[in-house]
């Protein structure tokens, strides 16, 4: 198989669909993990969800758990979820509120910054303070918490500047979670991926979305009312920047930063069923410019950003043929459920899209699965997977076969800077 893939990779033709293997395998699997995900920054939440202390929520990737908790200075800390005694998980719930984390099994009590605190019946002289909780490095970038498995994670930073312009006016340090729900998807993370990054599907698959989205019809059909748009945006307190720094565009694996405009279609001022407002202005906007944003936030996160609401979708694999799909629905801080939005209205159009995706995805991965499937040539209106397959094969060709020694250090990986740039 190692041969296999090798050869797959190497011939793979650019713009065709990606051979079947690389979604059946499960050395593929494990190499991806390790390469991408382990060493990526992962959007895991909004830091409204932890507002005292602490609060915590798990955020869980391919068999790996991590406690994301409000520690005692105001800060977040990010721990991974096993005990450092015989291993055990130590929560289990994905949400809670608790004063120090204390393993199930044996009792060894841990602090919100993850030190050892306490551990029965252990010998006189008992040394501790080598047995903390390993802990991720994470960052807060306008209210969205991040995290990185990796001891020396690309410089987070080039998202921070890249973004902090653009995003100002959302004012995301002041929202909070309307909503979240997690949509599993039975299938290999690079389907549910592929699918969210093109919008060839969308006029046959989504009639709710495509009727006041400009991203359904082919880019040339909408340029000017784009111009119109980013004409409109500063009188609304928005910017007019456009920013494409995705896949092998980001200059590294694992900071991938985008912020892309797109009219809206038949006067529809946000994403709501009729068009109408949803919810009160976010941030510093001040009316509705016509438009919506895409956001790109590291690998494997996404949004949209209404000037009333935004909408964030977060992939992560949990096994080889399964993905969790979780969407958050962030509004100002200030609206009152029931009063200032209704929370199905709000949830409702990427609700409806996502169960006919996840219908769409589930029927891609048994068609994969075929013994007779053959990668068919991609669309133009599909030129964002495309872009994303070659990421993927540039860095698996870089990486693959994966053995710990090949690269002298434990996760078998290359340095990180050696991809082609486009
Ligand atoms: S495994 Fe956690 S206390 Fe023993
Ligand atoms: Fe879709």
């Amino acid at each position: 198989m190692v041969n296999d893939v090798k050869a797959i990779l190497e011939n793979w033709s650019g713009d065709h669909a990606l051979p079947g293997a690389l979604y059946r395998d499960a050395e593929v699997y494990e190499t991806e993990i390790r390469r991408i995900f382990l060493r990526s920054w992962l959007y895991v939440g909004h830091q409204s969800q932890i507002r005292e202390r602490g609060d915590y929520f798990l955020f869980e990737i391919a068999g790996e758990s991590v406690i994301v908790v409000r520690n005692a200075e105001g800060g977040i800390n990010a721990l991974l979820n096993v005990c450092r005694h015989r291993g055990s998980r130590i929560c289990d719930q994905p949400a809670g509120r608790e004063t120090r984390l204390v393993c199930p099994y044996h009792g060894w009590t841990y602090g919100l910054d993850g030190k050892l605190r306490g551990a029965g019946n252990m010998p006189e002289g008992f040394d501790r303070s080598g047995l903390g909780l390993r802990r991720l490095q994470t960052r807060v970038f306008m209210g969205l918490i991040f995290l990185n498995f990796a001891d020396d994670p690309p410089a987070f930073e080039v998202i921070e500047s890249d973004l902090a312009e653009p995003m100002r006016p959302y004012g995301l340090e002041r929202a909070r979670v309307a909503h979240r729900q997690n949509y599993p998807i039975r299938s290999n993370w690079k389907l549910a991926l592929e699918n969210y990054c093109e919008c060839y599907h969308c006029a046959p698959a989504h009639p709710e979305y495509s009727v006041g989205h400009g991203r359904a019809v082919p880019p040339g059909q909408f340029a000017s009312m784009l111009a119109a748009v980013m004409e409109r945006a500063p009188e609304v307190g928005l910017t007019r920047h456009t920013l494409r720094r995705s896949w092998l565009a980001s200059g590294e694996v694992g900071v991938d930063r985008g912020f892309d405009r797109y009219p809206l279609l038949r006067g529809h001022l946000t994403g709501s069923r009729d068009g109408k407002p949803l919810a009160p202005l976010l941030g510093s906007i001040t009316g509705y410019d016509g438009g919506t944003t895409d956001l790109h936030l590291g690998p494997t996160t996404f949004g949209l950003a209404y000037c009333d609401h935004v909408v964030l979708y977060r992939f992560t694999p949990r096994t080889l043929r399964s993905t969790d799909c979780e969407i958050t629905w962030l509004v100002n801080e200030s609206a009152r459920e029931g009063t200032d939005y209704d929370r199905s209205e709000l949830t409702w159009l990427w609700d409806v899209t996502t169960i006919a995706d996840k219908t769409i995805i589930e029927r891609n991965q048994a068609g994969v699965d075929s013994r007779f499937y053959v990668p068919g040539p991609l669309s133009a209106m599909e030129d964002f997977t495309r872009r994303f397959l070659d990421w993927y094969v540039a860095i698996m060709r870089e990486t693959w076969p994966s053995s710990p020694d090949r690269h002298g250090n434990e996760h078998g990986l290359p340095p990180h800077a050696a991809l082609p740039q486009r």
